[in-house]
């Protein structure tokens, strides 16, 4: 007899009690679903957003679906070196164990902009910022027995190249190559790190996450037609397409708690085109397993960050 293969669900989630996890971006889309799991699994949450009033916000939609929720707020602008090691310096200072570092906050951006420390918005945002925020919290999670670091990629990275010659698009700005970039950037970066965590004594690892396509904030910046196809609003005309930012936090719940998952794991919604489904542990492409340029991308991160990472 042949049964359907068991689906992975946010009811996997184990206790959590007693553990600490800090969210990027958590107050929005996939960021507010994975803490909200979190919350209600009986974890410590940490909040950490670029809005105090948003994530204020966020804050009170958490404790009215879990009134016992343990939840602290922390400002953190990934555009922002100085924000990053403001936010690191406090979560070190608050929090004597962090069990979880889930680098989720992300976006893309149209327009080319520039940040204070000169970076490209895009790559600052999901890649150059979750770098150093990750360096500068790695003794912590690696003092904390059966910690992760999960970063949350794109099944847009397939079509991601490490410009080397322009990372920060100066020449020629594209806002989906610089986003796919970016992506490609998430899972070079979790996979070199997981490398050099094998080195550690600790058993500290590292995964990434793809939510497949979400209805989230994310399409805020994109024109209309677009928003309105990654919205809710066409289901069930869409449902191939787009799946609820529940569904979509799921690849970062498993690799942030499945027991069976290892380091260098990639989790998101399976099949050919991985638009939507239950997580499942999934291939990345042979360009984000090229060690050369996980390499070269590690150390121009260190030098364009300056937050240089032991060993
Ligand atoms: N939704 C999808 O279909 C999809 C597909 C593939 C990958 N992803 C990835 O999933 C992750 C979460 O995105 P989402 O879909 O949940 O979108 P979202 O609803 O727009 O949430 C993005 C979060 O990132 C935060 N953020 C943006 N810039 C930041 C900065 N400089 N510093 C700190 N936080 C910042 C946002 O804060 P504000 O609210 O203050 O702007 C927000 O909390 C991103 O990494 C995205 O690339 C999403």
């Amino acid at each position: 007899m042949t049964g359907a293969r068991p689906v992975w669900t946010a009811a996997d989630v184990p206790d959590q009690q007693g553990r600490t996890v800090v969210i990027t971006g958590a107050n929005s889309g996939l960021g507010f679903e994975t803490a909200r799991v979190f919350a209600e699994r009986g974890a410590t949450v940490v909040l950490a957003c670029r809005s105090l009033e948003r994530a204020a916000d966020a804050e009170a939609r958490i404790k009215a679906a879990a009134p016992d929720a343990r939840l602290a707020v922390q400002e953190l602008d990934l555009a922002s070196l100085a924000s990053v090691h403001r936010a690191a310096d406090d979560l070190r200072a608050s929090h004597p164990r962090i069990d979880l570092l889930i680098n989720n906050a992300g976006g893309l951006r149209l327009r080319h902009e520039v940040t204070e420390d000169g970076f490209e918005l895009t790559l600052a945002t999901n890649h150059l910022g979750p770098f150093a925020l990750t360096g500068l919290l790695l003794d912590r999670l690696l003092a904390t027995p059966g910690s992760r670091i999960v970063t949350v990629s794109s099944i847009g990275h397939r079509h991601g190249r490490i410009n080397f010659a322009d990372l920060h698009g100066r020449r020629r700005y594209l806002a989906p190559a610089a986003y796919f970039q970016a992506k490609l950037a998430n899972l070079m970066f979790t996979y070199e790190l997981q490398r050099r965590l094998q080195t550690t004594a600790a058993d500290t690892i590292a995964l990434a996450a793809h939510p497949g396509n979400a209805s989230t904030e994310f399409g805020r910046d994109l024109p209309s037609p677009a928003r309105f196809l990654m919205s809710q609003r066409l289901s069930p005309l869409n449902s191939w397409l787009v799946q609820p930012p529940q569904m979509g936090a799921l690849g970062t719940l498993r690799a942030a708690t499945d027991p069976k998952a290892e380091g260098g794991a990639y989790y998101g919604p399976p099949g050919l085109t991985q638009f939507t489904g239950h997580p499942e542990r999934v291939e990345s492409t042979a360009r984000s397993h090229d060690t050369g340029v996980q390499r070269r991308l590690w150390q121009e991160s260190q030098r364009l960050t300056g937050v240089v990472y032991p060993g």
